[in-house]
């Protein structure tokens, strides 16, 4: 962070830079807004990246693309990383995010220009927020964490405007299977979707992925003699070195004579049998273990038909205590049936040119993985980060139970609803108020231009069927080209994806109007001003 200009958020003094400030941001914000508005929504379209390199990535994906651009304006870097952070915690919403805050912002330079201060502005975009937020609360579908249908619709909704949307009710239904599988009896603590594991293997279509109840570890067996396939798996998960010191071993070989030397591997011999008997004593047949084997311990463990891996990462150990029902254990003294999981059936496998142990038949794992299969690795990597965001949208449902229809129709009733309110508030404010229900339209505005509909007639029309309550989710549905019901006709989307847009988006808005002046830091080249 040391290179980077500082911005000056208090007000100043120089009319002059305080407007050119203002606009440079904004415009470099606009600017990106402009580079995704056209992959938004299922008619999105795709653009094609480029790397410095020339490796060529064509994707439709707002997240993607904005991960790779090149952005020197830290105003707009900003907008790139409340992006980002709406795409980490739903796992999608990243291209409505941006357009929504270039709207607010493209807004507000309007009013500015019409020479009110960003201060009215500012505290008006701050109350419409709010509302907004209540209503949502408000008018939100409330659902419980058994409602298969509208949590596959949801998917569904999130899968229309990526590259497998074609499989969309294949994935839906695996995806759905999948966060079943790792959410509690209550359907609640929706569990980290880390807890899903996706693997990426070599097959004829992505038609062919399955769901494991079990997990893939990329590791293999520590010794070649080890079984490549072990039924009724006893594991213990260990984070304990099955090794005896080198450095005594060193010591020992300087200070002492040939007979000392034999003393000592007799010594390290049976430190390694004491550990391999407590394995064969609770009838142990797979020794997870997060630290390291010796070649020597490994060949005593092969020749006893007990098979290991070791040196396995956090994460990964963590998903197989979970799959299997083990605990870790770090002194091997205390290990104890209690302690171990278990496995209908463990086998270590080649896929693609990486090794992999699967562990399988676990009872009710609290991990799963997903194998997905292709034929291209982009397909493969598309596919992954496709079904990523897919799970973590049905998880975000099953943690907080609330959904909207999407398709414009939530945005189009916020309006509506900010609009009525605008007329309860008086001054500057009011004007600001409804400068920010005009943004909330950028977005089904742009679903329709991206179908290659008539914008204002659409969104006219949409307005239109905004009558009473019972219309608040008709919107638009940009497959068929009609106006409907889209709660009926399952375009769905979590209420929190909402939420978040309209506070990010409000919020670095506002920070970026409350602006008046970039100055560089020491050492740092100058940057938008
Ligand atoms: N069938 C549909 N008709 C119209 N809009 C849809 C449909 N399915 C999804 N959408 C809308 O597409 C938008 C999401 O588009 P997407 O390209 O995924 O952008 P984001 O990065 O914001 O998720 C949401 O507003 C969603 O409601
Ligand atoms: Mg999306």
């Amino acid at each position: 962070m040391s290179n980077v200009p500082i911005i000056i958020l208090k007000e100043g003094t120089e009319e002059v830079r305080e407007k050119e400030a203002r606009k440079q941001n904004i415009t470099a914000m606009v600017a990106i807004a402009e580079t995704v508005r056209s992959t938004l929504g299922p008619k999105g379209m795709s653009k094609m990246l480029v790397d410095s390199l020339g490796d060529v990535t064509i994707t439709n994906d707002g997240a993607e693309i904005l991960k790779n651009l090149d952005i020197e304006n830290i105003a707009a870097n900003m907008m790139v990383n409340v992006a980002k952070s709406i795409d980490e915690d739903i796992g999608d919403g990243t291209t409505s995010a941006v357009i929504f805050s270039a709207a607010l912002l493209n807004n507000a330079l309007e009013l500015v220009e019409q020479g009110i201060h960003p201060r009215p502005i500012t505290h008006g975009y701050k109350l419409a927020a709010d509302k907004a937020l209540s209503i949502i609360k408000e008018i939100s579908i409330k659902i419980s964490s058994d409602d298969d249908e509208v949590l596959k619709n949801a998917a569904k909704t999130a899968m229309n405007s990526k590259d497998i949307a074609p499989l969309k009710d294949f994935f839906a239904d695996l995806a759905l299977k999948a966060i079943k599988q790792i959410a509690d009896e209550k359907g609640n603590n929706f569990a980290k979707v880390s807890n899903v594991k996706i693997v990426k293997a070599p097959g004829k279509s992505l038609k062919d992925t399955e769901l494991i109840n079990g997990v893939y570890t990329q590791k293999e067996k520590v010794n070649a003699m080890m079984p490549v396939s072990i039924k009724d798996a006893r594991i213990a998960v260990i984070r304990r070195k099955l090794d005896v010191k080198k450095t005594e071993f060193d010591a020992q070989v300087r200070i002492s004579s040939p007979s000392d030397i034999q003393k000592f591997l007799d010594q390290e011999d049976k430190i390694l049998l004491d550990y391999l008997k407590i394995f064969k004593d609770l009838g142990v047949n797979m020794v997870v273990n997060s630290s390291d084997i010796s070649d020597k311990f490994g060949a005593y463990l092969a020749k006893e038909g007990i098979a290991a891996i070791k040196s396995v990462g956090e994460s990964d150990y963590k998903s197989i205590l979970k799959a299997v029902g083990a605990k870790l254990v770090d002194d091997l003294t205390s290990l104890s049936e209690d302690d171990l999981g278990f496995a209908e059936r463990i086998h270590f496998e080649k896929l693609g040119d990486d090794e992999y142990t699967l562990f399988t038949g676990c009872k009710n794992p609290k991990s799963v993985s997903i194998l997905i299969k292709g034929g291209l690795d982009k397909i493969l990597s598309t596919a992954e980060v496709s079904l990523n965001d897919v799970l973590s949208v049905i998880a975000k449902i099953i943690d907080t139970k609330t959904v909207v229809a999407g398709g414009g129709a939530i945005y189009i009733e916020l309006a509506k609803r900010i609009r009525t309110y605008a007329n309860e508030i008086s001054g500057k404010e009011q004007l600001a108020v409804n400068a920010f229900a005009l943004a909330l339209e950028e977005i089904p505005k742009t679903l329709i231009k991206n179908a290659g509909l008539a914008e204002i007639e659409k969104l006219t029309e949409l307005r239109a069927a905004h009558k009473t309550d019972d219309d608040k989710w008709v919107g638009i549905d940009t497959i068929t080209n009609t106006i409907g019901d889209n709660y009926k006709r399952g375009i769905v989307e979590p209420a929190e994806l909402i939420n978040h847009i309209i506070k990010s988006g409000s919020e670095l808005a506002n920070l970026i109007l409350r602006v008046d002046r970039i100055i560089s830091a020491k050492g740092s080249r100058p940057e938008g001003l």
